[in-house]
């Protein structure tokens, strides 16, 4: 019977994984093994509705899901405490002698991965979950089970819950790394961030493709399956066909054996096909992690001990120059790509000349690179030694890297100019300009973040602000950057779209169009159309508009590129419309001339500026016959002595204020 023998098929293929990828230790040839997967797949597209489950058949994705599920930890998922020496290690085992405790603990390597919730009824596999806030994760099921090492069918068909992590090898990073380098793609900057990203995708063919893999550690519920001890759930659920660190986990009984189990993976630590950021010291007897309990976030029978940063050895194969907003040149080292505590560094600053000079760093050396702070990676020394006469001496260049134009220094000081104004890179300035609180008030794309950007060319022009979304994937595994901040940033993108017209024109950046002018223009033509179509003639009869801004007007609505770019971020669904209210005019101020001398401290100049022409009146700067009303705050200038001498009427701050309000 065919069914029979896919199911046979499903047995073999299931088994055959497991001592593959679990085991390490493969029971049939690949060829075997492809040939029995081919057989298979025939027997499932003839009978589409015999599929089950745990076919080996659905590990390799394609499943696509519309958003992630929210589950409900009905047993919270908690993190550790942290120690980082020796002495905190003897405090935290005495804190445990306290309690009247003479504990054995099992000691287990602390995988850099993303924890994991696997859930199993009747020995099937039914739903994964991520760890969330510790009591509300996100369904992940559909990338689960592109894992290999994730039993579809237990050996028992018990219910269960068990806890693990996944992670991606070092081998996989490097080579998922290799590629995108090739494509010009972001480097993913760690492994722990890989996996994440990795899980965190709607369609499961990703995560098939990225060969994660799954350590499972923890078992929530021992008591419902008679486990006193630690060590015993390992062994429990190692044989019900979980991937369980056994190799390296070590049961000790007192704190030397902590110690010895630190010192040795320590070393051993880059010799591991996987990354891992510490050691996990558990209690092994379950009563006594009762009788321990919990703190509010961590389990009190459990601590993890973190390394300290390590350094590595690489090749400098380049020192490349960028250039920041001000103009500023910075060498930079393009390094080999090496994993450093936990992610990959292809790239570190070398701040200056005067700190490659210091180092003697030639391009081709072997260097050695540490995360300083366990975040930014820096060059610590050349290995001379290892010199072979081929290294490339460092030269400071003489021209700026992006518009060629002679570079300079000030005497005495150690960095390099590019003085060109018109230096293409002084578009992170207008960038930062354009995202600015006045303009369209982007929280979260401040200064550093649009250099960083810049620098990795998500963001050349404005409208690739509005494409940054499309990015996600990459930017969520960036250095720094997670989930939750590039979620965020997304989404004050979006918001910023619906910014009035005014907020637009000002963070154009047009030369002498300041928040003011950009308010008269948006409330004068109400649409962007029309003030692109408005000669210099008409714009030099608006009060308050110069010629010189008319011109500016003019050249910048003139200018292809730029009405180029003001229809891309039309058609990108940015707001090209004023907003704001509706002039109301005020008999008060309607057609009136305003000056205004002094502090008024409850509104800012601006926004009573922007109020006195809302409702029809006009500001000015010099006080004439013309002047309708001077409007005095404290400490006036020579423009209240005028208003005297001329006899124009005076308003206080607080006569002002009630005007207004009869208004607003
Ligand atoms: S035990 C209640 N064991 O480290 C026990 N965690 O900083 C919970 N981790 O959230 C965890 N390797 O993602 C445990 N062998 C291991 C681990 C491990 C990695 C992660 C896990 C946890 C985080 C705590």
């Amino acid at each position: 019977m065919d069914k029979e023998r896919m199911y046979e098929l499903i047995t073999i293929l299931n088994k055959a994984n497991y001592a593959y990828h679990v085991l390490d230790n493969p029971s049939i040839t690949d060829q075997e093994f492809d040939k029995y997967l081919r057989e298979l797949i025939t027997l499932e597209t003839l009978h589409p509705d015999w599929v089950v489950a745990d076919s080996p058949t659905r590990s390799v994705g394609g499943e696509v899901i519309e958003s992630f599920k929210k589950v409900n930890h009905t047993i919270p998922m908690l993190s550790l405490s942290n120690v980082f020496n020796e002495d905190e290690i003897i405090e935290f085992d005495s804190r445990i002698k306290k309690e009247g405790i003479t504990p054995q603990y099992v000691c287990e390597l602390k995988i850099d991965g993303l924890s994991v919730s696997l859930k199993y009824q009747q020995g099937k596999f039914v739903s994964a979950a991520t760890r969330g806030d510790g009591t509300i994760g996100e369904d992940i099921t559909h990338n689960v089970k592109t894992i290999k090492t994730v039993p579809m069918t237990l050996t028992k068909a018990i219910d269960i819950e068990v806890r693990g992590e996944i992670y991606m090898s070092k081998k996989t990073l490097l080579e998922l790394n290799k590629k995108r380098e090739a494509a010009g793609i972001p480097l993913l900057q760690n492994a722990r961030n890989a996996a994440a990203g990795s899980i965190r995708q709607l369609d499961s063919k990703v995560a098939a493709s990225r060969n994660l893999d799954c350590f499972i550690y923890h078992l929530p519920n021992p008591e419902d399956y008679k486990i006193e001890y630690h060590q015993e759930a390992l062994d429990f659920m190692e044989n019900l066909g979980f991937k369980v660190n056994s190799k390296a986990n070590r049961l000790v009984t007192d704190i030397n054996g902590i110690l010895e189990f630190i010192n040795y993976y320590t070393k051993e630590r880059a010799n591991l096909s996987y990354d891992i950021d510490g050691v996990v010291i558990k209690t092994n007897s379950i009563k006594e992690q009762k009788q321990l309990g919990f703190t509010a976030k961590s389990p009190k029978w459990a601590t993890a001990y973190k390394f300290p940063a390590l350094e590595v050895l690489t090749k400098l194969t380049d020192i490349t120059f960028t250039v920041g907003r001000t103009g500023q040149i910075t060498p930079n080292a393009v390094l080999e790509p090496v994993i450093v505590a936990g992610s990959t560094i292809a790239r570190a600053t070398l701040h200056n000349e005067d700190y490659v000079v210091s180092k003697d760093l030639k391009v081709g050396d072997i260097v050695s690179i540490r995360k300083a702070g366990d975040v930014i990676p820096e060059v610590v020394s050349a290995k001379k030694e290892r010199r072979t006469g081929a290294e490339l001496p460092f030269k400071m260049i003489t021209k700026c890297p992006i518009c060629h134009e002679l570079i300079s220094k000030k005497p005495g000081l150690v960095d390099y100019f590019c003085l060109n104004p018109f230096c293409p890179a002084r578009h992170i300035e207008g960038l930062i300009h354009f995202t600015s609180r006045h303009a369209m008030n982007i929280e979260g794309l401040g200064e550093r973040i649009i250099e960083d950007f810049f620098n990795l060319k998500f963001i050349l022009t404005f409208s690739d602000i509005y494409h940054l979304a499309e990015h996600r994937d990459s930017l969520i595994e960036l250095e720094g950057y997670g989930n939750k901040s590039i979620d965020n940033l997304l989404k004050a993108i979006e918001i910023s779209k619906n910014s009035s017209l005014e907020r637009l024109i000002f963070g154009l950046g047009i030369p002498s169009v300041g928040e003011k002018t950009a308010k008269i223009l948006a409330i004068k033509y109400q649409k962007l159309e029309t003030i692109i179509k408005t000669t210099e003639e008409e714009f030099k009869e608006i009060p308050d508009i110069g010629p010189i801004v008319a011109e500016g007007l003019k050249t910048y609505f003139a200018n292809p590129t730029n009405l180029k770019e003001l229809n891309t971020l039309m058609e990108l669904g940015i707001n090209t419309t004023y907003l704001g209210p509706k002039v109301q005019v005020n008999p008060n101020f309607n057609n009136k001339t305003f000056v205004i001398t002094g502090t008024i401290d409850s509104i800012s100049r601006t926004d009573l500026e922007a109020k006195i022409e809302l409702l029809g009146g006009k500001t000015s700067s010099t006080v004439s016959k013309n002047t309708s009303v001077v409007i005095v705050g404290s400490t006036p200038g020579s423009k209240y002595n005028k208003a005297i001498e001329l006899n124009i009427p005076i308003w206080t701050e607080t006569d002002v204020l009630t005007y207004l309000n009869s208004s607003f």
